[in-house]
């Protein structure tokens, strides 16, 4: 929803312009879905990068779709095994870039390994940079406190907001970059030769602040609009639809159709989004059936939020029961304002207005 890819092509070709360098993507371990692989694979890869950093699975995942100049410390299960460091060289600087994400290594052999493709490293007189990804502070503690002080790496960048540099990772002596909000940030890192070895200058940024690449942009759409699902449901609704509570509710329905829950496939339809990705969460028919509904009986329905409506439309003296939590698709992701009083008015305000 960032415009992730899209974005992040024109924000890495302006640094690029700013201070000439070397790309180095880490993935980690994202679990990429089969579906779009051959499409972020193509981004990967017009980011023209030096290294891609990524854990064991998605290694395999993305291998066949590009030629790209993969590294991991952690090998895929099966399948040849890329270099567990690589060397980007920008301006007569050279850092080895290493990516640690769990797989089937254990904490232990995860250090030994690091301290090996490190200590290689160094004897070459690379400057080391560390990706942990999605390592709990438990782990990532562990891994710490295996590595010799003399194989410390000089930059560490950390996957996740529960990542966040705490005690142990002061102990490492190194400069860290969080590379959190929710994946969005963008990390430029300059490398200066200092007495004691390098100084590094961090600048973030989000990638949500950044333009957007036309030519990546036609790619995402073209997509999303393969994934879109275009048939809708000709079968009878198998529960009531909101239309059923019109001769008793009117001003509800009404103003149900005018509020965001009743357009919510609208804005799907409105974004060139209605794929499997988005629709669960936007049309209650598609989140129990996936069909699509059509409107005005289109959304986040009165089912939605109560239940037993067939016993209630047989005899309107039979109460209705609460149905789905709010919190089921107001995830902080996707809702990341959600306030529980200001959004219950506004639905109280809906089903009972005036
Ligand atoms: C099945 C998923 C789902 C459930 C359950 C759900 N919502 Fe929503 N809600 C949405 C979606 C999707 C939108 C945005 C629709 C759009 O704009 O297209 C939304 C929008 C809203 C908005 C409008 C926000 C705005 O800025 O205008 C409010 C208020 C809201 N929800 C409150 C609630 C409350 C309170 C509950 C629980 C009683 C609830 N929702 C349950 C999916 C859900
Ligand atoms: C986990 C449930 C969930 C999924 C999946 C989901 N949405 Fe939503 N979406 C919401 C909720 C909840 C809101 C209302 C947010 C609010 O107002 O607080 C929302 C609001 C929106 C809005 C209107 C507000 C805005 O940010 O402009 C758009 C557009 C939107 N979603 C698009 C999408 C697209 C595109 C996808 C698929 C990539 C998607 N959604 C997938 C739950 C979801
Ligand atoms: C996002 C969830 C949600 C949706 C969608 C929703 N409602 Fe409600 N509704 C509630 C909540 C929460 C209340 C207040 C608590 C309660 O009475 O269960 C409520 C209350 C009501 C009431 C009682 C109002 C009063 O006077 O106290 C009626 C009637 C009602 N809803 C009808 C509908 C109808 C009809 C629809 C569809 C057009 C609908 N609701 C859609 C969550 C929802
Ligand atoms: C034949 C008329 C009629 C129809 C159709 C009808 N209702 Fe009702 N509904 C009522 C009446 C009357 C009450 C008030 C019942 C009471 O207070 O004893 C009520 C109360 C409610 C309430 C608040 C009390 C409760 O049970 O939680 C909700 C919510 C509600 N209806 C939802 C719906 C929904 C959703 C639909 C459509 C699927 C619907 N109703 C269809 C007549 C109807």
């Amino acid at each position: 929803m960032a415009g992730g890819l899209a974005r992040r092509v024109a924000m890495v070709a302006e640094a690029r312009a700013a201070n000439p360098g070397a790309v180095y993507i880490d993935l980690g371990g994202q679990g990429v879905q089969p579906a779009p692989r051959p499409l972020i694979a193509r981004a990967l890869a017009a980011l023209e990068p030096a290294a891609v950093g990524a854990g064991p699975d998605d290694l395999l995942e993305l291998a066949p779709w590009a030629d790209l100049p993969l590294t991991s410390l952690t090998p895929p299960t099966t399948g040849p095994a890329p270099p567990a460091s690589r060397v980007v060289e920008a301006g007569g600087v050279k850092v080895a870039v290493l990516s640690v994400a769990f797989g089937p290594l254990t904490t232990r052999e995860l250090a030994d390994q690091a301290a090996t493709a490190i200590a290689a490293r160094r004897a070459e007189g690379c400057a080391v940079a560390v990706l942990l990804s999605h390592l709990s502070a438990t782990s990532t503690e562990r891994l710490v406190d295996r590595l010799p002080a003399a194989d410390r790496p000089h930059l560490v960048a950390l996957a996740t907001d529960a990542d966040e540099p705490g005690d142990p990772y002061e102990k490492l002596g190194a400069t860290w970059v969080p590379l959190a909000h929710k994946g969005r940030s963008l990390a430029t890192v300059r490398l200066v030769p200092a007495a004691d070895g390098w100084a590094v200058e961090v600048e973030q940024r989000l990638v949500d602040e950044g333009p957007v690449d036309p030519e990546v942009q036609a790619w995402v759409d073209a997509y999303h609009a393969a994934q879109a699902v275009t048939a809708v449901a000709a079968s009878p609704s198998p529960y009531p639809r909101p239309s059923a509570c019109l001769p008793c509710h009117e001003p509800a329905v009404t103003a149900w159709r005018g509020h965001a829950h009743g357009r919510a496939v609208a804005t799907l339809e409105a974004a060139g989004r209605l794929t499997p990705d988005c629709l669960p969460c936007h049309d209650e028919r598609y989140r129990r059936e996936q069909v699509r509904s059509a409107p005005p009986d289109a959304g986040v329905e009165c089912a939605t939020c109560h239940g037993g409506l067939a016993a209630h439309l047989a005899d309107s003296a039979t109460p209705t029961t609460p149905a789905t939590d709010c919190l089921t698709c107001h995830t902080p992701e996707h809702s990341p304002a959600w306030d529980a009083p200001r959004y219950c008015a506004a639905v109280t305000a809906v089903c009972a207005p005036g």
